[in-house]
């Protein structure tokens, strides 16, 4: 199981962390993968400047937009879960 962790602290929360992981969990569905990847909220980050952090398995990333949820799962998420073809 991948799990992706989404900053829900104050500062990620205004930049859209609500509708990053929306997106997120729409991309998870679409590509049947509700059983290899969950979502979890997490609290700030301190890497609040930017956007919305975010934890992919081991990776730490900062400065994600809602509007970037597809390529970031496609860049970011794909390849990390194991088996998992585009
Ligand atoms: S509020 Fe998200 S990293 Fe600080």
């Amino acid at each position: 199981m991948l799990t992706i962790m989404i900053c829900v602290g104050s500062s990620c929360h205004l930049r859209g962390s609500d509708d990053l992981a929306e997106a997120l969990e729409q991309l998870i569905d679409e590509h049947g993968l509700a059983e290899k990847v969950q979502l979890v909220g997490t609290f700030c980050m301190d890497k609040c400047s930017m956007g919305v952090s975010v934890r992919v398995g081991d990776s730490q990333f900062s400065g994600i937009k809602p509007e970037d949820a597809e390529v970031f799962f496609r860049h970011e998420v794909l390849p990390r879960i194991p088996n998992q073809r585009e």
